[in-house]
């Protein structure tokens, strides 16, 4: 008995010393998702919605930072179909990532296991399809991870917690809606804005004078979205898992696949209030309302609603550069980003992604430096794994915009374990942008308007930008990142918005040493899936 405490003990050290927790301590989260089709009326029109467990939207996941989390998903659509999940960073196992490029989607009536661990990581996220069109039809929802009790947050303990999410929405059936981008054509702009799946009814209700979390996510397809609680001001806590300078907000715009975590105290005169959301730089505009209630109210929230912004794309990128890391407070893991001295690492290499529209066969196509991607039958993981040729070639894009005509292609961009490197977003169109790099956080160290030149180095902050997984880049503009390589695997580099995302507007990086060895990357799971060249021919 003695021993075993000991043992115990030793091995606690060891796993504080060596930066690597055992995870026999760490609980298990076991989850059985059926994913259905089912009648859904958010917009007050019945259509086909993509259910989990008979869910629109889908439950929310609440964990604690480092519990394995087990996911047995079960698909009852007529399609293949993969979750991804937003944020979470899958360290040294992209096999758990459940996008196209590093999993063979799960048949119909088949099931799959996801197994991954929420690794230091303490914050909101969120999930969805990753499959064709199908997050247009539902499947998406919160996925919020706490602290664990050894580690302090930076803010008093909140009073409750409400989880968000916010979407675009159309009525179309995300069939329809495929075959339009199928057949070369872009897609409208959605017919409505929903909170957790309706446009006007969520209510959310807390005692006067206490002070909730608020979690909110813009699980949208299209736009961008500004968020606001009539009489009442947002303290900002969280961005996708950094802790933030605590700085107060009338409104704040959440783009699309972001999310942010607002403290709100109930100083106000006890009634009901309207949360608003409305989406950003679109006409017209879309809005969304929810109901603040003070428990016990029988006050109606009055109008007017509070207005947001119009369209003004500096009042959003002076808001962004105000979104700053709090450098003295806890994070999940010491340096979760190789180091908090970001600005003092050496670039290794500079990575610049222009996105542009472009005609394939006469049809409507989205690129990256003048790459449309392409997912080919094998997921470029499998490809990866098993050397199996003529799925990519790492010279497929460049690494500078190119000005030939756009082609289709798997574009990988190959890069060493623990590079550092820097990426800017180059947006010469007039529509703005969001990307997400799965398996990370980049630090965000600037936006600018017009073309990005080195100049503009000297103006980046280098001291406490946010880390985050998914940036805007304003309409003719640029947002510049910097990122430690340091989570082996193959990761998405995706536009967010899904109909630029579904025409090519994404990318992998992949991000390798020679060294096999399970330190830097586990091995592929036991119950994967094959298909295309990676089936085993029979
Ligand atoms: C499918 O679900 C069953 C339990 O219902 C489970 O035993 C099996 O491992 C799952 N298959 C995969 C590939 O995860
Ligand atoms: C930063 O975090 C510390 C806790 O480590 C907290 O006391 C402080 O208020 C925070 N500062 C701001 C400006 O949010
Ligand atoms: C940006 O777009 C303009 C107009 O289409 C074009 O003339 C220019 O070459 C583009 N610049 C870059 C860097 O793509």
């Amino acid at each position: 008995m003695k021993q075993a405490i000991f043992l115990h003990f030793f091995l606690g050290v060891l796993a504080c010393l060596s930066g690597f927790w055992v995870n026999a301590e760490d609980a298990y989260r076991y989850f059985t998702w059926e994913v259905t089709y089912g009648t859904i009326s958010p917009l007050g029109v019945p259509q086909q919605g993509i259910l989990i467990n008979g869910l629109f939207p889908g439950p929310n996941v609440e964990c604690v930072t480092n519990e394995n989390i087990i996911v047995n998903v079960i698909n009852k659509l007529d399609e293949p179909f993969l979750i991804t999940w937003n944020g979470i960073q899958q360290r040294k196992t992209s096999w758990q990532d459940g996008v196209l490029g590093t999993n063979c989607p799960i048949p119909p009536n088949s099931n799959w296991t996801y197994k991954f661990q929420a690794k230091d990581q303490i914050g909101t996220y969120n999930y969805f399809p990753s499959t064709k069109l199908h997050r247009a039809a539902g499947g998406f929802g919160g996925f919020n991870i706490a602290q664990r009790s050894v580690i302090s947050i930076p803010y008093p303990q909140p009073d409750g917690e409400f989880t968000l999410l916010v979407a675009d929405w159309y009525k179309t059936n995300f069939k329809v809606l495929q075959q339009k981008l199928d057949s070369g054509n872009p897609l409208p702009l959605p017919d409505g804005l929903l909170i957790n799946g309706l446009n006007q009814a969520a209510t959310f209700t807390g005692e006067p004078g206490k002070t909730y979390k608020f979690r909110v996510s813009n699980v949208g397809i299209a736009t961008s979205i500004n968020f606001r609680i009539q009489g009442h001001v947002l303290k900002l806590i969280e961005v996708e898992g950094a802790h933030t300078l605590q700085e107060t907000y009338e409104s704040l715009d959440i783009h699309v696949g972001q999310s942010v975590a607002v403290l709100v105290t109930l100083n106000g005169s006890p009634k009901d209030y309207f949360i608003v959301a409305s989406t950003r730089f679109t006409k017209p505009i879309l809005t969304a309302t929810a109901i603040l209630r003070y428990a016990g109210s029988s006050i109606a929230a009055s109008q007017p609603l509070p207005i947001g912004p119009t369209y003004q794309i500096h009042w959003s990128m002076k808001q962004a550069r105000t979104i700053r890391l709090n450098l003295t407070a806890n994070a999940a893991r010491p340096n979760p980003q190789g180091s908090f001295h970001y600005g003092t690492i050496q670039v290794a290499r500079t990575i610049i992604l222009e996105n542009t529209q472009a005609k394939i066969n006469g049809k409507l196509r989205y690129a990256v430096n003048s790459i449309s991607y392409e997912d080919p039958d094998t997921p470029l993981k499998l490809a990866d794994w098993f050397n199996i040729p003529g799925v990519f070639d790492l010279n497929t894009i460049k690494d500078k915009p190119t000005f030939g005509p756009a082609i289709l292609g798997a574009s990988v961009i190959g890069t060493t374990l623990h590079d550092f490197v820097e990426i800017i977003f180059q947006n010469n169109e007039t529509a703005i942008q969001s990307w997400h790099l799965d398996g990370y956080s980049f630090f965000v160290v600037g936006y600018g308007s017009g073309l990005w030149t080195p100049e503009f180095r000297k103006r980046y902050n280098l001291n406490d930008a946010i880390p985050r997984h998914t940036v805007q880049v304003y309409p003719s503009g640029w947002s510049a990142v910097m990122v430690s390589l340091d989570n082996k695997g193959m990761w998405n580099l995706r536009s967010a918005i899904w109909s630029r995302n579904y025409l090519g507007q994404q990318l992998y990086v992949r991000v390798w040493n020679n060294e096999k060895s399970l330190f830097t990357e586990t091995d592929i799971p036991p119950n994967a899936l094959f298909c295309g060249k990676a089936k085993p021919s029979s």
